[in-house]
């Protein structure tokens, strides 16, 4: 009897111990939803909320949705689970995203569009953005800047359809490239539909889609790659020469830069670009890629970490102004961007603490 008492007391606290052992469920603060790790661009925000995060007492956890809208909302659905109270997402696709904010909304959740505006839903509450359709037009503006004469080959390409900012970017870029075709200093090469919208000085969305459809990367090196090869099989040894290629980020402008750059009717190009990626970087600094457009990923990191944690102590976020989403304005905070070309890469870049010195080969 007095070894069966010994036996049921050892076993009372072998399962006591077990219980203390057993982590309670783990509750997250701030969720964070982000489109693919297969973009540097992605990666960079990542690291940068990671490093700001440090400091908050807040529990956070970012998960991807590797290009999928599927896997965003189930990456939503986990979070609520966790008991989210904001939730920061950048949508893989601006309309389709709306399903998941909504199931957020549902739950009280405070939604943050990050970088990308969900579009037609009110379930929306703030948006942190860069100014990006002052991106298009720092890109224009660069193409317009390295331009002489008449007649030079313009060949346009742009982001997803499914990005709200793919239109935003265009928009700038067309702003500002518009007159110079119109005066005949550039002219277009690979997109019939922009050729006919030509004379116009806004283009509506609808306009916009249309040009979309023949110059989309859809944000994909491969895509853009074969896009660029295939303009070049079709173009006429006389639409090439000295070329002028608006590409909408750092890494589709690698991709159509490399395109150009073995296409021997091709004597020069200017490429634009956008993010900073290092590979961009590099290719700047080897002359490989002209310009890209810098957007401080720290400054839109630390908007949302701010806001989410004024959300979480009951507060009001302070904002700059607004976007129209199709079904509401959203209120948003903005910053500005930064030119960046091999001339001031080591300042805007380097001296500036982005990057490390060692991330590059200077020659
Ligand atoms: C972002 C860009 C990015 C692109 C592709 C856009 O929404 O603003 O920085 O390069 O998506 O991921």
């Amino acid at each position: 009897m007095k070894k069966l008492l010994m036996m049921v007391f050892a076993s009372i606290m072998m399962m006591t111990t077990l219980a203390a052992c057993t982590p309670a469920v783990q509750t997250v603060d701030i969720g964070i939803v982000l489109p693919t790790r297969d973009e540097p661009r992605w990666i960079q925000d990542e690291e940068r909320f990671k490093a700001a995060l440090e400091s908050t007492d807040y529990s956070v956890e970012i998960l991807f949705s590797q290009g999928s809208t599927a896997t965003e909302l189930s990456n939503v659905e986990t979070l609520l689970a966790k008991g989210i109270k904001v939730l920061i997402i950048t949508a893989q696709d601006g309309d389709a995203a709306a399903a998941a904010v909504e199931k957020a909304k549902a739950e009280g959740v405070t939604v943050i569009a990050y970088d990308r505006l969900i579009t037609n839903t009110e379930a929306v509450d703030y948006y942190v953005t860069f100014d990006s359709v002052a991106v298009g037009e720092a890109q224009a503006q660069y193409l317009v800047d390295q331009a002489t004469g008449t007649g030079n080959p313009l060949y346009l390409y742009a982001g997803a359809a499914s990005d709200n900012n793919a239109f935003l970017f265009f928009e700038g870029a067309w702003n500002v490239l518009q007159p110079k075709i119109a005066d005949g200093t550039f002219v277009i090469k690979n997109s019939s539909e922009a050729v006919n919208l030509q004379a116009k000085a806004t283009l509506t969305r609808a306009e916009m889609s249309a040009v979309l459809g023949q110059i989309t990367t859809n944000w994909d090196f491969n895509t853009a790659k074969n896009l660029a090869e295939s303009h070049l099989t079709a173009a006429a040894e006389a639409d090439k020469g000295n070329v002028f290629i608006l590409a909408p980020n750092d890494g589709t402008a690698r991709a159509i830069a490399d395109a150009f750059a073995a296409d021997t009717a091709v004597t020069s190009f200017k490429v634009t670009g956008q993010d900073a990626e290092k590979a961009s970087v590099q290719y700047i600094i080897d002359g490989k890629q002209s310009m890209t457009v810098f957007k401080d990923v720290r400054t839109l990191v630390t908007d949302a970490i701010d806001m989410a944690v004024t959300v979480l102590e009951g507060n009001t976020p302070q904002t700059t102004g607004s976007y129209n989403n199709g079904s509401k304005d959203v209120a948003a905070k903005q910053t500005d961007v930064v030119v960046v070309t091999q001339d001031n890469v080591r300042a805007a870049l380097i001296t500036s603490g982005y990057y490390l010195e060692s991330d590059f080969t200077f020659r």
